[in-house]
């Protein structure tokens, strides 16, 4: 699957913006068919550039039709620095029109308590998406991968073939915060487009061994991205290709 997907490769800047001209397109198209453009971001630091990118197509892209979802998010107060909203928020929302009822942060606090009451949080963003997102098929999922092959908050071992037709799941991170909330490989693959984007020196390892491993999501989450009827693309910068 990673040998066959789509491969956009470049220096990070001119990946960055050749990935926010993508999502621009997609936008547009999706917005020209059906009038609105479902968009689910990831935390962690590779997206930032990207968020900034997207924020300078400030006035040409449809915002006004375009809804923001959470890929995953870390348990914790939206005004956290850990909290992928937070940054998301910083580093994009509050620099583009979009109306603030088009933006979908992940409920990982209710009544005060984080991630607590059974999985009522998760419940509630499934129904979300399941009322507003057609078929439940985001146009476009933007994903990163950790170093230990972690996808979305999808870590090895999370017991992922065992979360069934869920679209959102409370899931356990090795790394703190440990309680997260996620989309599942049930959403993320019923996506009409999935790019994963992986950038530094630092991930060169991973993708070598990326390159070698079999499909096994249990233990490398991210072999299971696998959209059905959409696309998948690797978006990776030459620091992590080349090394
Ligand atoms: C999160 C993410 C996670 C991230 C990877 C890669 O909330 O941590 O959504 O899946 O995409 O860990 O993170 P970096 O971009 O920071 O390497």
């Amino acid at each position: 699957k990673f040998r066959s997907a789509d491969m956009v490769s470049a220096w990070s800047e001119e990946l960055v913006e050749r990935l926010a001209a993508d999502i621009h397109e997609a936008a547009e198209a999706a917005v020209r068919k059906g009038g609105v453009f479902h968009l689910a971001l990831s935390g962690g630091s590779s997206p930032l550039a990207l968020f900034h990118r997207l924020a300078l197509h400030h006035f040409s892209f449809p915002w006004r039709d375009t809804h923001v979802w959470m890929v995953d998010e870390r348990c914790v107060p939206p005004t956290e620095l850990e909290s992928n909203f937070n940054s998301l928020h910083d580093h994009l929302l509050q620099h583009v029109r979009i109306p603030y009822y088009n933006i979908h942060p992940m409920p990982v606090q209710l009544n005060q308590r984080l991630c607590v009451e059974e999985d009522a949080g998760a419940l509630l963003y499934e129904k979300e998406v399941r009322n507003l997102v057609n078929g439940s098929s985001f146009h476009f999922v933007l994903l990163g991968v950790g170093y230990d092959g972690h996808t979305a908050s999808l870590f090895p071992g999370s017991k992922i073939s065992e979360l069934g037709d869920s679209l959102v799941a409370l899931t356990e991170s090795p790394i703190k915060p440990h309680q997260r909330m996620s989309l599942t490989f049930s959403a993320i693959n019923q996506a009409r487009t999935v790019a994963l984007l992986v950038m530094g020196k630092g991930k060169h390892e991973l993708i070598t061994q990326l390159s070698r491993v079999k499909d096994n999501p249990d233990k490398w989450p991210v072999t299971g991205v696998d959209p059905a009827d959409g696309k998948l693309v690797w978006y990776i910068d030459y620091d992590a290709l080349l090394g």
